[in-house]
């Protein structure tokens, strides 16, 4: 069979790893042969390929990024765009297709899936806010990365009695924010699923600081939000897919920490040093078990669904249920952290 396969929307480590197992599995196995379409839907769009044998994916499997680079281009917003993508798979002979990506890409693999297209998705996003599976590969590294970093900043804002405000991503969904937090023993998390008050905030470090500590780690995720204040910034750039580019909440968030306490406050934005580098060993072994279930899919004609982790086992699901919504950090989850705070507010963190 020939199997077309591409990476789209943000990259994530372990990325490479998904594709080698496809590969591999799919030459040992089943003799398929593959085609790379590059740069996520821009390749399928515009006919952009690279081949994609068992040279191609040799020595790949530790390497971040992804060798299929990517894009966040939507087909659906280009004249003629879905048809176009139809048409190439055929001229290139491609009878079925294996996509990466996140909701975004995957509303695409979902449309091409309802005009005929054989389509199989991996879900990929280091936010692990894709619904329908338990966790995606990535996930776990940014964690790593994240929580390395609180370690690293708790020593400097211990030296210098300060406040340190690290940001993370998650757009929607705080589940590197509440991970890392926990990980790294922060003593505020901020995550988009409860909007905060800065007034509690500095009543919260204020609080601490009279208890006798005399620093402070605040853990924001770059989509949380303040109760008041303006929504979204018009004004801020969007992708094809209507997402405006985040960041910069853990600045504004230290400059109001520092008005209100009067304590001195730095923030560090971790940005995209969480999705660049190698994968975790955890997020290789994850990463490798998607492929496998992938290209199984694919020979079980299991078109129009996803790759999905559940209890501890790669499963088959509907794509339309996994693009349907958002997975938000849960309230048991959010409860279950409020127990190693002082209760101070329902809605951030305290450590004592
Ligand atoms: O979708 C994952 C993500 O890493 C988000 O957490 C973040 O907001 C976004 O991608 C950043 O996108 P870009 O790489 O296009 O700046």
């Amino acid at each position: 069979m020939k199997i077309g396969i591409l990476t789209g929307g943000g990259d994530c480590p372990g990325l490479n790893a998904v594709i080698r197992a496809i590969v591999r599995k799919g030459v040992f196995h089943y003799n398929d042969k593959f085609l790379g379409f590059t740069e996520g839907w821009r390749g399928v769009l515009e006919s952009m390929v690279q081949p994609l044998d068992l040279d191609a994916v040799a020595g790949i499997l530790p390497r971040g990024g992804t060798i299929l680079r990517t894009s966040r281009t939507n087909p659906v917003k280009k004249e003629r765009g879905l048809d176009r993508c139809i048409e190439n798979l055929s001229k290139h002979g491609v009878e079925a297709l294996i996509a990466l990506g996140g909701d975004d890409t995957q509303s695409v693999s979902q449309a091409l899936f309802e005009r005929g297209v054989k389509v199989v998705a991996v879900p990929k996003t280091i936010d692990n806010d894709l619904s329908g599976t338990d966790l995606c590969f990535g996930f776990d590294t940014a964690v790593s990365i994240a929580t390395e970093a609180i370690d690293r900043v708790h020593t400097t804002a211990e030296a210098h009695n300060r406040v340190i405000v690290v940001e993370v991503m998650g757009r929607d969904s705080g589940w590197i924010a509440i991970y890392s937090g926990v990980a790294g023993g922060a003593d505020v998390i901020l995550i988009p699923e409860q909007p905060f008050d800065i007034e509690e905030i500095a009543s919260t470090l204020k609080n601490r600081h009279d208890r006798g500590r005399y620093f402070s780690i605040v853990v924001v995720a770059e989509g949380a939000k303040l109760t008041s204040g303006p929504a979204d910034d018009e004004r801020r750039k969007k992708d094809e897919f209507g997402h405006v580019r985040l960041g910069g909440i853990g600045n504004t968030l230290a400059a109001e920490i520092e008005i209100r306490t009067g304590f001195e406050t730095r923030a560090v934005v971790l940005g995209h040093i969480q999705r660049g580098g190698s994968p975790t060993a955890f997020d290789r072994v994850l990463a490798t078990r998607y492929g496998l279930g992938a290209i199984d899919m694919v020979h079980r004609g299991e078109f129009g669904c996803m790759a999905a982790l559940r209890s501890n086992k790669i499963v088959s699901i509907p794509l339309k249920e996994a693009i349907s919504r958002n997975r938000v950090v849960d309230d048991e989850m959010i409860e279950m952290v409020h127990g190693l705070f002082e209760k101070t507010s329902t809605k951030e963190a305290v450590s004592n």
